[in-house]
């Protein structure tokens, strides 16, 4: 079962001033490099790309660019409504998706993971609405140098507290312009993250890193098994 919508409270900042500089479309706007990410994880293709916590849907004219046709799932009717017009979207848990077995080409999980406490299922809910050859894309913070028990104030010299093994829900954060301090965020290690994909029986094809010096977004492309 999902947690509460709790980007209802921030769902105006997020769009206004946390998604500013990636709107801009400026290299320097997208510290993370979200929008190569996406380039070479899921690339050019044709069908139906469902994005789980598409929130307010920033990421629908770069699907579009790429040829697919996006269409999102959110819990946050809050988020949603900044998704009008962007692509049609759904509000609903993507620990249960309203989507039939098998029926949409890919499926795009940007920056949600530590969102989810339910990732496992959420994974396994994505694999049930794949097409058989059909591709998860998923783009998040980086496991292993972003959470709770990362510093990343000074950019020469990022600090790893204690932590990192113990999987956890945090606030804890070294800055206060994030998501993290606001809402909080879930943290797997990096094998419980990538075991998720393996145990929902999807076969990893790619993987990619965002963010400089220090990577701050992993990313992977798994693909489902033809029938
Ligand atoms: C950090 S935002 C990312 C939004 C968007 N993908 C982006 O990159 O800007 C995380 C989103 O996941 C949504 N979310 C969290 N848990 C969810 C769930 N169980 N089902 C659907 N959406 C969920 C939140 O409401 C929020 O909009």
């Amino acid at each position: 079962m999902a947690a509460d919508a709790v980007y209802d409270e921030i769902a105006d900042w997020y769009e206004e001033e946390f998604l500013a500089g990636l709107r801009s479309g400026a290299a320097e706007g997208d510290p993370l490099e979200l929008r190569r990410l996406l380039r070479e994880l899921l690339g050019e293709g044709r069908g139906t790309c469902l994005e789980i916590g598409c929130g307010t849907g920033v990421h629908a004219p770069g699907l579009r660019e790429l040829g697919w046709t996006p269409v999102g799932v959110d819990l946050s009717a809050a988020m949603l409504r900044h998704a009008t017009g962007r692509l049609p979207a759904a509000r609903a848990d993507a620990e249960r998706l309203p989507v039939r077995d098998g029926s949409v080409d890919a499926v795009l999980a940007m920056m949600v993971h530590t969102d989810m406490p339910g990732y496992p299922a959420v994974v396994r809910e994505a694999t049930r609405v794949l097409r058989p050859g059909g591709v998860f894309v998923h783009v998040g913070v980086h496991p292993c140098f972003c959470g709770g028990f990362a510093d990343r104030a000074d950019p020469d010299a990022l600090v790893i507290r204690p932590g990192y093994l113990d999987g956890h829900w945090t606030k804890d954060s070294w800055n206060d312009n994030g998501v993290r301090d606001k809402v909080g965020a879930h943290h797997w290690p990096l094998p419980a993250l990538l075991g998720m994909f393996l145990d929902a029986g999807l076969v990893f094809e790619r993987f990619g890193e965002g963010g400089r010096p220090v990577p701050i977004a992993l990313a992977a492309r798994a693909r489902k098994g033809a029938a």
